[in-house]
């Protein structure tokens, strides 16, 4: 294999929405069965993971037993997990949890001649995200530090709008500043996020923004309102070559779930 064809393998799995009993549902789905699913199928299909990317919405309930369980699932891996806040976490009780040499919420990993930068885009009490200036802060430091890796950047919200105008009210409100931000920087190669429980995969300059479903319940595309889609739940696969090449694509489970109910009003 020569150095151009061989890669670093990441796994994106997102909004996991557990909830403190792993029989407990919302929106008639188990949450905590579904993650199960998802990286069960994400494990057997990629036999080599170099890192675990959590991308927020870890917790429905953000309380002990919820980020104990993920941390139970995640810790015999073997594999480097970080986890980044979403909405709905409590990102001190994360910090507090998720704090072994193999599950943590490290915000800066490097892998070959690629770091992973994570952000938190979080808002206290808020469903939308912003930067605040120490995140933007930090981000900078990361890229005027280490010009020669490449730069893979992870958060909950998403930067661009998905044409879903009532997801659209919570996406990152200084997305403009992420954007100048990153300009100068040859780089980035890509900025992922979750919160939108839907793919998006838009290249902006030489920058890819991707979203990625949720491993549970997903949001209709373009829907005005908030809507429920059938559609399966799934992961992303991030192979990352160091020329800086950067391929992706998401799997979803083979079946739809089981007790979705579409017809809620929010959650
Ligand atoms: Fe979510």
């Amino acid at each position: 294999m020569t150095l151009t064809t061989k890669c670093l393998s990441v796994l994106q799995l997102t909004d996991l929405h557990l909830l403190a009993s792993p029989d407990a549902t919302m929106l008639g789905v188990n949450t905590a069965h579904y993650f199960h699913a998802v990286l069960d199928m994400a494990l057997a299909e990629h036999s080599a993971v170099d890192l675990i990317l959590l991308t927020g919405d870890l917790a429905q309930e953000p309380c002990r037993a919820s980020y104990q369980q993920l941390l139970n699932s995640l810790n015999p891996l073997d594999i480097p997990c970080i986890c980044l806040p979403g909405n709905h976490d409590d990102y001190a009780l994360m910090q507090q949890l998720l704090a072994t040499t193999q599950v943590n919420c490290r915000k800066q990993v490097f892998l070959n001649n690629w770091q992973i930068i994570g952000l938190n885009s979080q808002i206290a009490g808020s469903p939308s995200g912003r930067l605040a200036d120490q995140e933007l802060a930090f981000l900078a430091s990361c890229l005027n530090d280490y010009p020669r890796h490449h730069a893979l950047i992870a958060m909950h919200h998403h930067c661009l709008p998905t044409q879903s105008s009532w997801m659209d009210t919570m996406m990152i409100e200084n997305s403009q500043e992420l954007l100048a931000l990153i300009k100068p920087f040859p780089q980035v190669k890509a900025v992922v996020c979750g919160h939108i429980h839907q793919v998006m995969d838009i290249t902006t300059g030489s920058v890819r923004m991707l979203g990625t479903p949720s491993t549970c319940f997903q949001f209709t595309p373009a829907s005005p309102h908030f809507s429920i889609d059938k559609a399966a739940p799934g992961y992303r696969l991030i192979q990352l070559y160091a020329n800086g090449r950067l391929d992706t694509r998401v799997t979803r489970l083979p079946r739809p779930l089981v007790g979705l109910q579409l017809d809620n009003e929010g959650y």
